[in-house]
């Protein structure tokens, strides 16, 4: 126990079972570059602080670019006693450049502040990627709606046919909420970019370290204000979690649209080869397994975010070893959420859509609704419209035939106020072009809505 960093009081090793379950390096190693960095910016205050000469900072400075090196060419030499990143990095520096430089580095530092800047550089990245993975998604919406505005669908309420609105319509209707999705991933990454550096175990840093100018160093746009508050928080990690869950139950529902749509009965869209897959048992087959492991792993996402709520619960006060299980969640949901986005992206960009199968898909009964605003342009009261709507509806139904095969003799015995020019109502385009108020499915106003969207994502 006394190679181990905090081994001055300890007279015993670790029982091998709890070395192995105490241990973060197997994935904390992931963090060897943002630990270097931290590092290098603590010596440097440190020596601006007069805790180091200007030598011994250069020495520091140069073994923790070698030990970087090493990490990068997979040399490093991991040992029993590292028991995470940061042990990591401070034993093979002490041995590059001697324990006697070496252990000045942790003045007035503590693993607390360590893992939290650690992860919060991580993060930051991590993020900022995601968003321009998030933008490049919306941007393929955006221009399948441009190029495909001609092409309706029906459009479901409770998965049954309801009104007919542009395939556009539809696309963008889940552009619409990925974008707010960025904005508040925006919100998110402004609060993860915070730096908790110089917070020391709790208490804050001795040496009165300039913790601006740490932070200005690494990147960050703000200092956490609290050291208690800094060592102890996850509520980065937290919200990033809670950003994914919505954002993968989001996509999730997209995908099963897509599902649905893709279906032999349905047959609106077809999968790229690149993002299906075969029966090994059925040769007819073309599965949407990208669709359906986007939709699988909304839940994995979900869980790692109840997982940590349960985590951090009822832990006291700042830092608790506890703290250490928001690490792999986190590792994980981002790559679950950074790899969604971009299948997502691909199944988007690939699929074919058939028009046809579209058209086909609408139903003359769809149409009902224009009867009803028909007569309400007739001076009619809307609930007298729907009625004797519904009592087309009734009639074509008892005769077994389509509404739009009913004869203009029928439509006048039910109500003399439906007219020669009726039939008009059986116009699909004319029935999605009536939707023509901001938010519709008229042309003019998907075109608005691409605009905005195109306004939204443009130039940031
Ligand atoms: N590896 C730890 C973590 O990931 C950081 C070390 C702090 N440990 C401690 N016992 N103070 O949270």
């Amino acid at each position: 126990a006394e190679n181990m960093l905090w081994g001055g009081r300890f007279t015993q090793g670790l029982d091998p079972v709890m070395e192995q379950y105490n241990a973060s390096l197997p994935y904390d190693r992931l963090f060897y570059s943002q630990d270097i960095a931290g590092s290098i910016a603590f010596a440097r205050a440190n020596y601006n602080n007069g805790i180091l000469t200007s030598s011994e900072f250069s020495a520091i400075q140069k073994g923790l670019a070698q030990v970087k090196d090493e990490w990068a060419n997979n040399t490093f030499e991991v040992k029993q006693n590292d028991e995470d990143i940061h042990t990591a990095n401070e034993r093979r520096l002490s041995e590059i450049i001697g324990k006697e430089i070496g252990g000045k580095l942790h003045t007035g530092r503590s693993r607390n502040e360590q893992v939290a800047t650690d992860m919060r550089l991580w993060l930051r990245e991590e993020l900022w990627r995601v968003e321009s993975e998030l933008v490049d998604l919306i941007k393929v919406a955006v221009s399948r709606a441009e190029a495909e505005i001609d092409i309706l669908i029906p459009g479901y309420t409770h998965l049954q046919k309801a009104q007919p609105v542009r395939w556009s319509h539809w696309v963008l209707s889940h552009a619409t909420g990925f974008l707010d999705c960025l904005s508040q991933l925006r919100q998110v990454i402004s609060r993860v970019n915070r730096s908790p550096l110089g917070c020391g175990a709790l208490a804050g840093n001795p040496f009165n370290i300039d913790r601006h100018a740490m932070a200005k160093e690494l990147g960050f746009e703000a200092l956490l204000p609290n050291s208690l508050n800094a060592v102890g928080d996850r509520d980065f990690v937290f919200e990033t979690l809670q950003w994914g869950s919505a954002f993968m139950l989001k996509i999730s529902r997209w995908a099963e649209d897509l599902i649905i749509y893709s279906s032999l009965e349905f047959g609106f869209v077809r999968l790229a080869d690149a993002y299906s897959t075969g029966s090994s048992l059925m040769p007819q087959k073309k599965n949407a397994d990208s669709l359906e492991l986007i939709r699988g792993k909304s839940g994995r996402a979900f869980g790692h975010m109840a997982g940590l709520f349960c985590t951090i619960k009822g832990l006291p006060t700042t830092y608790n070893k506890d703290l250490q299980e928001s690490v792999e969640p986190l590792i994980d949901h981002i790559k679950t959420v950074s790899d969604s986005i971009l299948i997502a992206t691909g199944v988007l960009s690939t699929l074919t859509v058939n028009a046809e199968k579209m058209r086909a898909a609408l139903a003359p009964e769809m149409l009902a609704t224009e009867f009803a605003d028909y007569l309400v342009r007739k001076g009619v009261p809307f609930r007298e419209g729907h009625h004797i709507s519904g009592r087309v509806v009734a009639l074509a139904e008892s005769k077994g035939v389509p509404m739009d095969q009913l004869g203009l003799a029928d439509l006048k015995g039910i109500d003399e106020r439906l007219g020669d020019d009726v039939l008009e109502c059986l116009d699909y385009e004319r029935a999605v072009e009536l939707k023509s108020a901001t938010g519709g499915t008229s042309k003019s106003a998907v075109r608005e809505q691409i605009d905005l969207l195109k306004k939204a994502i443009s130039g940031e």
